[in-house]
């Protein structure tokens, strides 16, 4: 099957999910959207009040941050596919948790298997969890990494900037390096997971993904 029909079956599937209890106070599953051939998959962790109503990613404050982001870097937003980790909205935009995750994880898993993007950016600690358990964002945001052959550059969520005004330049200059990522121009590194510390970060944080 071709990548934009699997996205619009995923889509379809996400529309009707009972997977967990995210289902039962959402107004709109977010899917996600842009086009399947995208080279740029952009990964954030939950829709918020506005993508909860329109049933689209990033249309709040964050999303337009994310725009500005987008054309600072050179990008066009419709020419890169923007999803969350999560894809129904959390109440009260509590942080998600294990078993909506884990619910969710396997669409998620199939819309990087369709469009099999270049690069892959993680917006927030979730999705950079994902890829790179145990990873700390301040440590490693803007590098590049490899994993399981795909680039994945991790980031700061644009929300996160908005709240905190002394992050704004660190993440405009994660989004200027896009352009070499994708060119192949900027070396990446191979993730060695930290040893876990105590047993309440180490398993735990490893089991949700
Ligand atoms: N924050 C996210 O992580 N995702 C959205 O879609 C909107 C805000």
């Amino acid at each position: 099957m071709d990548a934009e029909l699997i996205l619009k079956q995923i889509a379809e599937e996400v529309q009707n999910c009972t997977r967990c209890p995210l289902h039962k106070a959402r107004r709109n599953p977010v899917p996600g959207e842009g086009p399947a051939n995208a080279q740029i998959m952009f990964i954030g962790e939950a829709p918020g009040f506005y993508e909860d109503v329109q049933g689209r990613p990033f249309v709040g404050a964050a999303g337009k941050f994310l725009d500005e982001l987008l054309e600072s870097a050179g990008l066009r937003r419709a020419d890169v596919f923007i999803t969350n980790i999560v894809k129904c909205r959390p109440p009260g935009n509590r942080d998600p948790q294990p078993e909506e995750l884990e619910g969710c994880e396997p669409y998620l898993d199939r819309q990087i298997e369709a469009i099999q993007p270049k690069v892959i950016v993680t917006l927030g600690r979730y999705s950079m969890n994902k890829f790179l358990p145990g990873a700390k964002i301040s440590a490693l945001h803007g590098q590049v990494f490899k994993v399981n052959g795909r680039l994945i550059v991790p980031m700061y969520h644009p929300a996160a900037a908005l709240h905190q005004p002394s992050l704004r330049p660190k993440v405009e200059a994660d989004f200027a390096i896009l352009h070499d990522v994708l060119a192949g121009k900027v070396e990446a590194h191979e993730y060695i997971a930290p040893a876990s510390k105590s047993k309440k970060d180490g398993p735990q944080q490893l089991s949700l993904f």
